[in-house]
């Protein structure tokens, strides 16, 4: 069969780039495994292998990324880490303090990244001034995913404050739907306690609690009444829930099947993947009491100390490309986050993206930008474990009263700082 001429060609130039371009290999620790995050982690791929170089998959599926940080633990203790790992806020400051992480201040300088990031993400990068990680995008947590179809059959509005929720869901619970889908697993209860926290405390107090674990805050009535109010939360849910990923949670709101999911806007990337589109297959909207607050989540990679000049180059370009415009654009069009990088168009962004953008901005300069507490980027993984037992432990029981509930964060958190 005659290859067509262009293919030839196709195949000699990138015979030459691989050649030239030292084309090496890197091992990616990952955990996007859904739809709509295994759709992203490809778009780097597919740029790492355009550069000639060898992208070896290592995605360690469960949401939240818990699993995949036990795997990344025994192979590194064993000295055998990936090149690179998806690693995020404060855990970036162990890794590094343990040594374990190479310096990206030569790809950075070369790139500006100190001009093209803002601060508040430019600093979980760097270990003692210098760049170890690099970051992916940013993520809004604080968020409510609706179904409009069952809103509209229960006759409700999108609630607007918990106790509007609790009315709304109701509502919807005698209309004979399930108001709120949610998967039973640490992680996604820390993320729905989290938004009623935001919600109902406002970000001065969910900052003395998760970020300055103030025991005055988290010892306060707020707090009890915080968590009588999340644990009301519970009936709202189905019986099946328990275990449930939180993909599975967002395709129930997708097809119908429940009204509403508390979640960052990674389930939006499951929506986009469905073919569904913002403000009429779906509503987005800040969660409950939270809509001059923006909870951040940054992805990002972390970059391990590699042998050979060729692992070396690959790692460098993987560095580099995540930063540049086109990764930028195209994988948080697929994640449904908003890029780290300053600058970008916006114009292939939909209405949800447009409104984390215009509110990451906004909440940098009204004290409502918080790092969330259940993703990492508000305290260390040792605090966040402690109020994960705590939190999903008293969610899932019925003999811990709210009370009870207020010593035991408090007195887990004291023990874990
Ligand atoms: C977050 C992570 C997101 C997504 C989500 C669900 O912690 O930052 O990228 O993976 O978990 O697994």
């Amino acid at each position: 069969m005659k290859l067509a001429k262009k293919s030839v060609l196709g195949i000699a130039l990138s015979g030459l780039i691989s050649m030239g371009a030292q084309a090496g290999s890197v091992e990616v620790l990952h955990y996007w495994t859904s739809g709509g995050e295994a759709k992203s982690a490809s778009v780097l791929k597919n740029l790492l292998e355009k550069e000639g170089h060898q992208w070896e998959d290592f995605a360690v599926a469960g949401g939240g990324g818990e699993s995949a940080m036990t795997v990344l633990k025994s192979r590194a203790v064993s000295g055998n880490p990936p090149s690179a790992a998806q690693i995020k806020g404060l855990d970036i400051q162990e890794w590094a303090e343990l040594g374990f992480l190479t310096n990206l201040d030569k790809v950075a300088k070369k790139a500006k990244w100190d001009d093209l990031l803002p601060e508040v993400v430019s600093d979980v990068m760097k270990y003692e001034g210098h760049y170890v990680a690099v970051p992916v995008n940013v993520h809004r947590v604080n968020w409510l995913w609706a179904n409009p179809e069952i809103f509209k059959k229960a006759g409700v509005e999108i609630p607007k404050t918990w106790s509007e929720f609790i009315q709304v869901a109701d509502k919807i619970k005698a209309a004979g739907y399930t108001p709120l889908a949610h998967g039973g697993q640490a992680w996604q209860d820390a993320t729905l306690f989290e938004a009623v926290a935001l919600g109902e405390g406002g970000p001065e107090f969910y900052g003395k609690a998760f970020v300055q674990h103030d025991q005055a805050t988290l010892t306060s009535q707020k707090m009890t009444d915080i968590l009588a109010t999340f644990k009301k939360l519970k009936s709202y849910i189905d019986s099946d829930s328990a275990g449930r990923d939180w993909n599975i949670a967002t395709a129930m709101v997708i097809n119908g099947k429940a009204a509403m999911q508390i979640m960052g806007d990674w389930a939006k990337g499951e929506f986009t993947a469905a073919g569904k589109k913002p403000g009429t297959d779906y509503v987005c909207v800040a969660a409950p009491g939270t809509a001059d607050a923006f909870t951040f989540n940054i992805d990002s990679f972390a970059m391990f100390d590699v042998k050979g000049s060729d692992s070396k180059t690959a790692q460098a370009d993987l560095a580099r490309l995540i930063m540049e415009p086109s990764f930028q654009e195209t994988f948080n069009l697929n994640k449904g986050s908003i890029p780290a990088r300053l600058g970008m168009a916006r114009d292939k962004f939909d209405s949800c993206a447009h409104t984390s953008m215009d509110d990451f901005v906004s909440t940098a300069g009204n004290g409502g930008l918080v790092p969330s507490m259940a993703h990492g980027m508000s305290t260390t993984s040792a605090v966040q474990g402690a109020i994960y037992d705590v939190v999903t432990n008293y969610f899932n029981s019925d003999s811990i009263t709210a009370e009870q509930a207020t010593e035991k964060l408090a007195r887990a958190i004291r023990a874990a700082i």
